[in-house]
């Protein structure tokens, strides 16, 4: 294939680019870690200057303003009148507001503080492929995950679960719900809160989580309704429940465990049941580029020493068809999450 006629400049340029991503993930951590983008998203259009900034917290003025100045370059801020800078719209649902669906701030974090770190191991594992689950990352990384996946369970518990009417009509009428590979117990709760009829369970392996889990439940007082199961012991009766979901999770189990693990969910589920998947769907090889498929490329890729293996929609379908279910929706859900909405086969 001939190279395609690219100016070198546009070559190079894309590489500043790159280069200045990490620079920005570094400022917004910075401007995170001061509690600048409470303040700034508080002060909504009128914005501050460098000062306001800087005087509550004594900080090193000349410091401020660099940072002040350099997030208006790189449109994090936009000047208004007498000196003073806004957040750029929509930063503030972004980067201040916790609980918002936008809200991208934990993965910023987890990018520097988790991601990074596996990333630079990336050049030794090249050489015999070793590799560290997410099990044997921690109670701060299951932590820092369950932050990065909060925007997403309040976008699924209010808007995609109830866009269902199987799910949304079994769980309004006191229907059984479970989250399989439910990490911190962040979306359970949630499901919890939105159907307050539902009863809820959550099952995981990771033990630094499950820990995490039971005190987010108690925390949040859904004891008697939300129950937390150890998935190395747990099974569960069989037909026993009408909705189960995976945020994240499939990708996260060995390629060999799968099959095991659909398996389980379609015994656990009765034959009017739904099971929906959320979770990147690797692309096949003329879709690298595809930029419906730009998270799934990047997760693979931050997660390959983690064992992980993100799954094509080849995959899944057979993943899915082996167990016995169908796949009766597949949409992609904010431009690069896929959701899969699959039922018995045949029910
Ligand atoms: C990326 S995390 C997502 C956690 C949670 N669903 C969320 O949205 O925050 C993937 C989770 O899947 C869990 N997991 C992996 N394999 C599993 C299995 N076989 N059974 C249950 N959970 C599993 C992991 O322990 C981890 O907590």
């Amino acid at each position: 294939m001939p190279a395609p006629d690219v100016p070198f400049e546009a070559q190079i340029n894309k590489l500043w680019g790159h280069i200045r991503g990490l620079h920005v993930l570094h400022l917004i951590r910075t401007g995170a870690d001061l509690g600048w983008f409470r303040v700034l998203a508080e002060a909504g259009e009128r914005g501050l200057a460098p000062e306001d900034l800087a005087a509550p917290q004594g900080l090193h003025l000349p410091f401020v303003r660099i940072w002040w100045k350099t997030a208006i370059a790189w449109e994090i801020l936009d000047p208004v009148d007498d000196g003073r800078a806004r957040l750029a719209p929509h930063f503030d649902a972004i980067l201040a507001k916790p609980g918002d669906p936008r809200f991208l701030l934990p993965y910023v974090v987890a990018t520097l503080d988790h991601f990074q770190p596996d990333l630079a191991t990336h050049t030794e594992a090249m050489a015999d492929g070793a590799i560290r689950t997410f099990q044997e990352h921690g109670h701060a990384f299951a932590a820092a995950i369950g932050d990065t996946t909060a925007g997403l369970h309040a976008l699924m518990a209010h808007r995609l679960l109830p866009g269902i009417d199987e799910v949304r009509v079994a769980l309004e009428g006191g229907g059984t719900f479970l989250d399989y590979g439910c990490g911190v117990a962040g979306f359970v709760i949630q499901v919890a809160k939105a159907f307050p009829e539902s009863r809820c369970a959550g099952t995981d392996i990771h033990q630094d989580g499950l820990e995490q889990a039971r005190r987010a439940v108690a925390a949040s007082g859904l004891n008697e309704r939300v129950a937390i199961h150890d998935g190395n012991a747990w099974q569960g009766e069989p037909a026993s429940v009408d909705v189960i979901t995976m945020v994240e999770v499939l990708h996260e189990i060995p390629v060999d465990a799968r099959a095991h693990v659909l398996d389980h969910c379609r015994r656990l589920l009765r034959d009017s049941g739904r099971l929906v998947i959320l979770d990147e769907t690797y692309p096949e090889d003329a879709d690298l580029r595809n930029p419906d498929a730009a998270l799934a490329v990047q997760t693979q890729f931050n997660e390959m020493t983690w064992g992980n293996v993100v799954p094509t929609a080849r995959q899944q379908e057979a993943l899915l068809a082996h167990a016995g279910l169908e796949i009766i929706d597949r949409s992609t859900i904010g431009g690069i999450f896929t959701q899969l909405i699959a039922a018995p086969r045949g029910k």
